[in-house]
C-alpha cells in the first residue's frame, strides 16, 4: 500500500516535469492521455485495488483520484498558457494582414460540444436498432408534461420536477422531461411505435456539481402487440455495452415513475473507481445511475385512446449529461455550460 502511494507521488512529479517542458498542444494532448487515460499508470493502480481489503482501498483510491485531478488542472492551465503564447507570438512577430482569410487566423476551428457528440453517439446506436427520431417541443402544456402521463394535479410527484411556468395561469411550461413527447407521438400515430426523442429539459432547481436547471435527455418509446420487460432489458443492455465499449456490469433496480409500471432505474458499474467503492462520484457504492425505464402504464395508454388489452409498451429516459460525465470523466456538470475554451478544446 505504501508503495502505491510512493508510486503515485512519483507519477505526479514526472507528469509535472513533462507538462512544464511541453511547448505545444499536440504534445500536451499526448501527456494528457498518458497520465489520465484508461491505460495510464494511475488507472492501473486504481484497477489493481481489488487486491487490497476494502478499508485499505479508500486511501489509495482517493490519492490516485486527487492526483488525476491535479494533473488535469495543471494540463488545463498549461494549455491556456500555450494558446495565449501562440496568439501573442503571432501578433508580435507579424503585422496583421486584414485581407487574409480565417484560415490564417491563429485560433483552432473548434469541435463538437461533448453533449452534442454524446447525443449523436446515442442516436446512432438507436437508429441502427430501428428507432426513428421524433423532435418534441420545449414549451409544453400541463396535459403533455403531466396529466396524460398519469401525474395528476396536486400529486407530490410534480414536486420533484419543480417546473418553470411561463405564464401566470400556469398553462404553459418548459418541459421537465422528454417523456412529454410520448403523448404527442401516440396521439398522432397508432402502433407499432419505436421512437427516440432527444432534447433539452428544464427544472427549477439549485445548481451544483450534479444538478443544473437545464439539461438534456433522450426518451425512448416502443409500443406494439407483444412487448415485454425482457425486450426492454435487452435493448438497454445492448445500448450500454455499445456506448461504453466496455463489458460493464449493469443492474436494474426497482423504482417508481407515475407513467410506467413496473418501473426500474438502471445503474452501471462505476467507471471512475471501477467498482472499488472508493469514490465521491458513486458515493462509495460502486454503482452509477444512468436512466429510468419501465413498462408503459395503462393509464397513459388510456389518455391517448390506445387499447390497453391489445398493446403493450416500454419507455426509458436517459440523462445525457450524466452519461457524458461518466464517459469523459467530468466531475462537475456546470463545466458543460461554462463556455470555457480550455475545457471545450479537450474534445
Ligand atoms: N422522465 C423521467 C425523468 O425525467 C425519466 C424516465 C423514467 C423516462 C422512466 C421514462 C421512464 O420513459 O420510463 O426523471
Amino acid at each position: 500500500m505504501k508503495n502505491d502511494i510512493i508510486e503515485i507521488e512519483q507519477i505526479i512529479s514526472e507528469a509535472y516535469t513533462k507538462i512544464e517542458n511541453s511547448q505545444n498542444i499536440t504534445l500536451l494532448n499526448k501527456i494528457s492521455s498518458e497520465y489520465l487515460g484508461k491505460k495510464s499508470k494511475l488507472s492501473k493502480i486504481i484497477r489493481a485495488l481489488v487486491k487490497y481489503p476494502i478499508d485499505q482501498r479508500k486511501e489509495i483510491a482517493l490519492t490516485a483520484n486527487q492526483a488525476k485531478n491535479h494533473i488535469k488542472n495543471v494540463i488545463i492551465s498549461k494549455r491556456q498558457e500555450i494558446l495565449l503564447n501562440n496568439v501573442n507570438n503571432k501578433y508580435n512577430t507579424k503585422q496583421i494582414d486584414c485581407s487574409t482569410t480565417s484560415l490564417y487566423f491563429p485560433f483552432s476551428r473548434g469541435s463538437f460540444h461533448p453533449i452534442i457528440s454524446t447525443m449523436e453517439d446515442i442516436i446512432t446506436i438507436f437508429k441502427l436498432l430501428g428507432f426513428s427520431i421524433f423532435e418534441g417541443n420545449d414549451i409544453e402544456n400541463d396535459w403533455y408534461n403531466f396529466e396524460a402521463l398519469n401525474i395528476p394535479q396536486y400529486h407530490p410527484a410534480r414536486d420533484i420536477q419543480d417546473t418553470f411556468y411561463i405564464d401566470e395561469m400556469k398553462t404553459k411550461l418548459l418541459r421537465t422531461h422528454t417523456s412529454a413527447a410520448q403523448i404527442h407521438v401516440m396521439e398522432e400515430q397508432s402502433p407499432p411505435i419505436q421512437i427516440i426523442v432527444p432534447g433539452r429539459v428544464y427544472r427549477n432547481e439549485t445548481q451544483n456539481t450534479s444538478h443544473s436547471s437545464t439539461f438534456h435527455q433522450i426518451e425512448g418509446l416502443v409500443v406494439n402487440k407483444y412487448v415485454t420487460f425482457v425486450d426492454l432489458k435487452t435493448i438497454i443492455k445492448y445500448f450500454v455495452h455499445k456506448f461504453f465499449e466496455r463489458d460493464l456490469k449493469i443492474r436494474f433496480r426497482p423504482s417508481y415513475f407515475q407513467f410506467t409500471e413496473p418501473s426500474a432505474e438502471v445503474d452501471i458499474q462505476c467507471y471512475f473507481c471501477d467498482n472499488t467503492k472508493c469514490c465521491s462520484v458513486c458515493s462509495n457504492s460502486g454503482w452509477i445511475e444512468i436512466l429510468g425505464c419501465g413498462m408503459v402504464h395503462p393509464n397513459v395508454f388510456k389518455s391517448v385512446n390506445y387499447d390497453t388489452y391489445k398493446y403493450k409498451g416500454y419507455a426509458f429516459g436517459i440523462g445525457i449529461e450524466r452519461i457524458a460525465m461518466i464517459k469523459y470523466q467530468i466531475d462537475d456538470i456546470r463545466l458543460f455550460y461554462a463556455n470555457d475554451l480550455a475545457f471545450l478544446q479537450q474534445f
